[in-house]
């Protein structure tokens, strides 16, 4: 099977196709002066706002802030994975997609061989289900959960039966088999050397990824004993941090999903399931992360996450909020189902029924309702002292949203609540684009610069004129909002000369800066003409802004204290215009 996609194959790709016709296809554009627009099929809207570039080869939406190239769009329009979409433009501009060899074919080979053992492994432990002597237990078992065959057959559950050497010994004396098994976590090595099953007396939840390829395995006993699951542990097809069990299955009976539940357990997304509600799925033991919410937002509009309403379901909860605010931006919606004591999905379905639990996660609580009400149980909003204190704590959190139109909402209801004017708000609490990379926290931003602003946007607008650009290392390091940014995008182009506004982009996707810069991207420029000179004019300056911020370092070491090559940096610095004292 295939290997990597190589990135200059990305690249050609992006230059070959129109963007105005592969959306066309799916929402019909009008042309409106340079750019195409349509009203935004990623929220709802009565005026368009959405707008392509031909020239740029990009899209962005002004109201929501979506945005990408024509592998973005697919990937976000379609609902499909990055090497989809390539080979969906890829076919429709006749073109045929290649693949890295070597090691990277390697790997591949590598990967299905794993997924052709976890196939066998999936088959093995549901035929115990059947077939096995004790496996009427297990069905029994399945039964007093309420569960039908037919369920256990949608989720392909098993059975290990007990015994330390079942599925060993239906790998039989098959190295091959026993390294590949050893290597996903089936098979554990004895001190001995003996090897013997991971999984033994317990019921089987295959565990699939987006294409239904079986990929680990929970496992739960039927019984009182410890630990109650056990899932495979990590491997080479198995990252239990971005898996959703329950994610296939959903989309297997609805491919056009509105909502999505994120529930905690195996079994209440198969209780679920059994009652008629096919769309939850389940974190695997872990905190909801940012991957798991890129994949359920690539896949629907709204996420219920559900949780126990006791104090530990609540910090859960916040720390799911917490990863989601990146992710929403308009058009994207996130609500909570805080259940009652003593309950979990499986539990309360059977006792309310489907009607009911329905209509419990249509009227779940919208995020912005238990953001403050979280934030304004922590303080004492009658004083000054809260109201103040409330603002701190909200700060960080809605910096984290992206600019739209749900973020101004929630500053406003911060103003309401707070008493704070909008104005001195918003002046605390900045966009994303102006709050430095993780990386360069510890360097006093000198604040948003208006010179790298426009020197972005003129990348933006002509990428070409970075092949006229002095190194970045002559500015690199200059202590300013953006400069890492802006010597990143140069540093590309230099390597890619041929990259277009869109194969920019693309390079960036997935990063925190790609709203900001295809917001700039799809602004016009007020200049007209000489890109060029304002582009190096842009550069002069900043290469003088960290000479002066570089000698105003050593100035403040001291010459007699400097290394011999500050001494040579200084005199370049320096030079002989400007005496040396100390
Ligand atoms: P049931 O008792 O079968 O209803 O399980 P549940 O789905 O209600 O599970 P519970 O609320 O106890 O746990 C939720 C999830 O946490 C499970 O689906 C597992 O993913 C995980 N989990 C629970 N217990 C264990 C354990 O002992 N070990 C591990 N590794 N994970 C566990
Ligand atoms: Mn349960």
């Amino acid at each position: 099977m295939a290997g990597r996609i190589p990135q200059t194959f990305i690249d050609e790709l992006l230059n070959r196709v129109d963007i105005v016709d592969v959306i066309d296809a799916r929402v019909p554009l009008k042309k409106a002066g340079r750019e195409f627009s349509a009203c935004c099929p990623f929220h709802n809207e009565k005026t368009p706002s959405f707008t392509v570039s031909q020239a740029k080869q990009f899209y962005h939406c002004f109201g929501c802030g979506a945005h990408g190239s024509a592998i973005g769009f697919l990937m976000d329009y379609e609902h499909m994975e990055f090497p989809e979409a390539v080979e969906e433009l890829a076919r429709a501009a006749g073109l045929e997609v290649p693949r890295e060899a070597g090691a990277a074919r390697q790997d591949q080979q590598r990967l299905d061989n794993h997924f052709t053992l976890l196939e066998r492994a999936e088959r093995f432990y549901r035929n115990q289900l059947r077939e096995h002597p004790q496996a009427s237990k297990a069905i029994e078992y399945l039964k007093n959960r309420g569960l039908s065959g037919e369920v256990a057959k949608q989720f392909a559950l098993g059975y290990a039966p007990p015994g330390w050497d079942n599925l060993l010994r239906h790998l039989g004396s098959d190295a091959q088999a026993q390294k590949l098994a050893l290597e996903l976590g089936l098979l554990i090595r004895r001190d001995d050397g003996g090897l013997y099953d991971r999984f033994r007396d317990r019921i089987m939840f295959p565990i699939r990824d987006r294409r239904g390829r079986t990929i680990a395995f929970g496992g739960r006993v039927l019984g009182d004993e410890k630990p109650k699951y056990m899932n495979s542990p990590e491997s080479a097809v198995f990252h239990k941090g971005e898996q959703l069990y329950g994610l296939f299955e959903a989309r297997k009976v609805n491919q056009k999903l509105e909502r999505l539940l994120v529930v905690e357990g195996y079994m209440d997304v198969v209780a679920l399931a059994q009652f008629g509600m096919n769309n939850a799925v389940a974190t695997l033991g872990t905190a909801t992360t940012p991957e798991h919410l890129e994949r359920l937002y690539r896949t629907v509009k709204e996420v219920v996450f559900c949780f126990d309403g006791d104090n530990a379901g609540r910090r859960a909860a916040w720390r799911a909020l917490e990863n989601a605010l990146p992710a929403l931006r308009d058009g994207r919606e996130a609500r909570f189902l805080f259940l009652p004591e003593g309950e979990d999905p499986d539990s309360l379905i059977r006792k309310i029924g489907f009607e009911d639990f329905l209509r419990n996660t249509v009227e779940s609580i919208p995020l912005s309702q238990f953001f403050y009400e979280h934030l304004t149980r922590q303080v004492d909003i009658s004083t000054r002292e809260g109201r103040a204190h409330l603002v701190e704590m909200a700060r960080p959190l809605l910096e984290k949203l992206p600019d739209s139109v749900f973020r101004d909402l929630m500053l406003d209801r911060l103003t309401e609540i707070s008493g704070v004017n909008e104005e001195k708000l918003r002046k605390r609490i900045q966009g994303p684009e102006t709050t430095p990379p993780p990386a360069q926290q510890a360097a006093p931003a000198t604040g948003r610069s208006p010179l790298v602003r426009t020197a972005i946007r003129l990348l933006l607008e002509q990428p070409g004129l970075a092949q006229e650009c002095p190194d970045t290392a002559r500015f690199r390091d200059l202590r300013l909002a953006g400069v890492p940014l802006l010597c990143e995008l140069i540093d590309i182009l230099k390597d890619s000369p041929h990259l277009s506004t869109a194969g920019l982009l693309d390079r960036m996707r997935g990063r925190s800066e790609s709203s900001h810069l295809a917001k700039l991207a799809a602004q016009p420029m007020e200049i007209a003409d000489n890109y060029g000179e304002e582009f190096s004019g842009a550069i002069q300056r900043l290469i003088e802004q960290r000479n002066y911020q570089r000698s105003s370092e050593l100035i403040a070491k001291g010459y007699d204290n400097l290394t011999e090559t500050e001494k040579t940096e200084w005199s370049q610095l320096l030079g002989p215009r400007h005496p040396v004292t100390d």
